[in-house]
C-alpha cells in the first residue's frame, strides 16, 4: 500500500493503486506479519465483503482480496450492513475467528456475526450471529490478553459498553466482565478498543454521533473488571480527535505486551463517499494515566 500522508491523514492505496478498503478496521500480527481487516465500502454502506491486506512493516500493504464474502441471502447478503470486522487467533484451537457487527436492512438487528477460518487469509466461513447474554450489540472491538484469554468489547445502547470474556474456543461469551457508560454521558462509547501497557488496561471509544467525529475518550484500569477511571479525551479538546473515530491502537514493538511505541488508526468518515474515507494514522503516547495523541 502506498500511503499518501499529510499531517497523519492517509488515503491508503494498495499494491494495485486502489484505495484500501480498511474502514472500521482491525489489525493483528500473526507470525510476524500484520493482517488488517476492513469494511469494503467501495460502493456505499451495504455489505460488500471484508477486505484483507497484509504488511511486514505497517507501511507497505498487499491486497489479499475479500476474505469473508457476500452471501446470497440472509445475514451478510448484499442488502445488509456489516461493520468493524475483528479477527483473533484462538490459542487453544489454532482457528482464526472473525467477529463482525451484523445488521439486516437497518440498525435494529444489532448482533455479532461469528465466522471462522483455518488461515488468516480466509476464506472465512460464517457460523452464526449472537447477542451476548441477550444484550444488544452494535460497534465491537477485540482484545487478547497475554494469558491467551480473548475478549469482545461491545456497545449496548441500553446498558453501556461491555467487555465480554470469550470461551476457550472463542465461539461464545462466558462472562460479562464489565459494563461502562461514559463519564457524564448516557451511553457507553462506540468503536471500542483495548490495549494493555505496563500493567494498565486502556479502553478507548467514541461518543455516539453517527458518521460525525467527536472528542474520543479513554479510561484506564489495572483489572479488566475495573474499577475503570473517569473517561477523558486523549486529543486536544475540540479537535474531534483530529477529525477521526478510533479503530485500533497498534503496538509497534515485536512483543505487543511490552511495547513502548504505539500507533493510533482511526476513520475520518466521508458519509457521501464512505469508500473514500481516509484513515488518520498518528503516534499515541501511553504514559501511566497520561494518554496523548
Ligand atoms: C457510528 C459507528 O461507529 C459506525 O461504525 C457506523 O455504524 C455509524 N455509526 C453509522 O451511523
Amino acid at each position: 500500500m502506498t500511503t499518501v500522508t499529510m499531517k497523519g491523514v492517509s488515503l491508503a492505496l494498495d499494491d494495485h493503486g486502489q484505495v484500501a478498503q480498511l474502514h472500521g478496521l482491525g489489525i493483528q500480527c500473526f507470525g510476524g506479519t500484520y493482517y488488517a481487516y476492513g469494511e469494503n465500502k467501495a460502493n456505499g454502506n451495504r455489505f460488500q465483503g471484508v477486505a484483507c491486506y497484509t504488511s511486514d512493516d505497517l507501511a507497505h500493504w498487499r491486497s489479499e482480496g475479500i476474505v469473508l464474502g457476500v452471501r446470497e441471502s440472509g445475514l451478510l447478503a448484499a442488502d445488509t450492513i456489516a461493520e468493524r470486522p475483528k479477527v483473533l487467533r484462538c490459542p487453544s484451537t489454532g482457528e482464526y475467528v472473525m467477529y463482525i457487527h451484523t445488521e439486516r436492512g437497518d440498525y435494529n438487528y444489532a448482533h455479532i456475526g461469528v465466522a471462522v477460518a483455518d488461515n488468516p487469509l480466509g476464506p472465512f466461513r460464517f457460523l452464526f450471529s449472537m447477542q451476548p447474554f441477550g444484550n444488544i450489540s452494535r460497534d465491537i472491538g477485540v482484545f487478547q490478553d497475554e494469558d491467551g484469554a480473548g475478549y469482545l468489547i461491545s456497545e449496548d445502547r441500553e446498558h453501556g459498553t461491555h467487555i465480554y470474556r470469550l470461551s476457550g474456543d472463542y465461539h461464545s461469551v462466558v462472562e460479562d466482565v464489565a459494563c461502562e457508560r461514559g463519564t457524564n454521558y448516557e451511553y457507553g462509547y462506540e468503536s471500542p478498543t483495548i490495549i494493555r501497557h505496563e500493567g494498565l488496561y486502556y479502553w478507548f471509544g467514541s461518543q455516539l454521533t453517527g458518521w460525525e467525529c467527536n472528542d474520543n475518550m479513554v479510561s484506564t484500569a489495572t483489572d479488566l473488571h475495573g474499577p475503570w477511571s473517569e473517561w477523558r479525551p486523549f486529543a486536544p479538546v475540540g479537535s474531534r480527535t483530529f477529525d477521526s473515530q478510533c479503530d485500533v491502537i497498534v503496538p509497534l514493538d515485536d512483543d505487543q505486551y511490552h511495547s513502548t511505541r504505539f500507533m493510533y488508526i482511526g476513520d475520518r468518515w466521508r458519509q457521501s463517499a464512505l469508500g473514500e474515507s481516509p484513515l488518520v494514522v498518528l503516534p499515541i503516547v501511553l504514559d501511566g494515566e497520561d494518554v496523548a495523541l
